[in-house]
């Protein structure tokens, strides 16, 4: 049975369907390659900071110096929360989910929003919007971090990068240069990927003209899951059920194959060849594992690795590696998907930019297989 209208069914999960055009990231599954507004990622994650990146995203080119110095500070005077929300986040149940807290306290943000007044698609109220989304989205996750633990949020120190903020007001230490610069590498990473299932639930909700705030609590949300941004803490979790059961990581790996498990960090819609994000996360774990003396989460991630790629050929995936990066830093668990969300806050904001600009509804069909033609039986006659 088909739809009534004459509709052409997409591919299960929209396989390879192309929503329309877009001028900020490219990902090429075949080769391996992601671009975000033409130039590789390993050229930026070498060569640049996150506040570049961010800047590069939302204008369409990377900063001068002059221009860097202007919008870091922009962000960095976005670094605060309105008190009533910090009130807000001290009356949440301490044991609430992290992607939980961050999704209703984005949503309460809004109340506070200077910009209230401005039509959605205004794109210079939106990159205000965006600037303070930035700075808030990582005081959030800093506060909560401390709050659940009956603590103070950390003041931001102005005198500390983004990611050094960041890595500040969650562990309430600074970093040194070598966790600073890890921090800063995976905000690169992770910043966008083209019409990932988050960005696509904020370009779909901005598409109706809801506000931003609206459209990055629908990405929040879906990037909650653990087929999407919640690998990566699932990805930890797998790492400590396998200590504690002292299992091999290729036996135990093989087991949970054969009982139809998934492995979370592994496999991808687009890749079909290395995830270029994994190869510098590869490197990080390695690097930190060894600095903290903790090489075994590193090892262990090695040998799934190639417990995977023999009996099933995946490859890992931009969460596979992220989790023992973080683990050896000292990032509590639960915290790895909202870290995500900090920095793919600038991808979402990014394309809802561009969904703004160049506004359609976004509503595709249905292919309807049920019945049809049923009659209504009265209620008392129905069994
Ligand atoms: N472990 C075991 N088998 C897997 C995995 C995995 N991680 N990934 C894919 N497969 C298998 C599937 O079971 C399926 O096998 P079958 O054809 O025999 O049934 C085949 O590979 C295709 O997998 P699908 O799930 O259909 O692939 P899809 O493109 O729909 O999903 C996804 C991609 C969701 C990333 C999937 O690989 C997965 O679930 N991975 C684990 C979760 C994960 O790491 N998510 C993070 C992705 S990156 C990101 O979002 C930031």
């Amino acid at each position: 049975m088909a739809t009534s209208a004459t509709v052409k069914a997409a591919a299960a999960g929209l396989e390879d369907v192309v929503t329309g055009p877009s001028e900020i990231t490219d990902v090429n599954g075949k080769t391996g390659q992601l671009i975000y507004r033409g130039y590789d990622i390993h050229d930026l994650v070498e060569n640049t900071t996150f506040e570049e990146v961010v800047y590069l995203l939302w204008y369409g080119t990377l900063p001068t110096r002059a221009a860097l110095d202007g919008f870091a500070e922009t962000i960095r005077s976005c670094y605060h929360l309105p008190q009533a929300l910090v009130e807000s986040l001290k009356r949440y149940p301490k044991d609430a989910d992290p992607m939980d807290v961050l999704r209703t306290a984005v949503s309460e943000l809004s109340f506070y929003d200077p910009d209230k007044q401005s039509p959605v698609d205004d794109r210079t109220a939106n990159l205000r919007r965006a600037a303070r989304l930035q700075g808030q989205i990582a005081a959030i996750v800093g506060a909560w971090a401390q709050i659940r633990q009956g603590k103070e949020p950390v003041k931001a120190d102005p005198s500390l990068s983004f990611a050094g903020n960041v890595y500040y007001r969650l562990l309430g230490k600074r970093p040194e240069k070598l966790e600073e610069r890890a921090i800063d590498a995976a905000l690169i990473l992770h910043a966008d990927h083209e019409l990932n299932a988050s960005t696509f639930a904020a370009r779909v909700t901005a598409a109706t003209l809801a506000d931003m705030y609206a459209a990055i609590v629908s990405a929040i949300g879906t990037l909650s899951g653990p087929l999407h941004g919640g690998a990566n803490t699932a990805v930890m979790e797998m790492l400590l059920e396998m200590k504690k059961e002292g299992e091999e990581p290729g036996p135990f790996i093989k087991k949970a194959l054969a009982g139809k498990r998934k492995i979370m960090g592994f496999g991808h819609r687009v890749y079909k060849a290395e995830d270029p994000r994994a190869t510098h996360l590869r490197r990080m774990s390695e690097e930190l594992g060894n600095k903290y003396k903790t090489p075994q989460w590193f090892e262990m991630s090695r040998r799934i690795e190639e417990t995977m790629k023999a009996e099933k050929n995946l490859l890992p995936n931009v969460d596979f590696y992220s989790a023992s990066t973080y683990y050896v830093m000292g990032i509590p668990t639960d915290l790895y998907t909202p870290l995500f969300a900090v920095s793919r806050l600038s991808g979402w904001a990014a394309h809802l930019l561009e969904q703004y600009a160049h506004n359609r509804l976004i509503r595709p069909r249905a292919e309807y297989v049920g019945p049809r033609e049923l009659r209504v039986t009265p209620i008392d006659q129905r069994r």
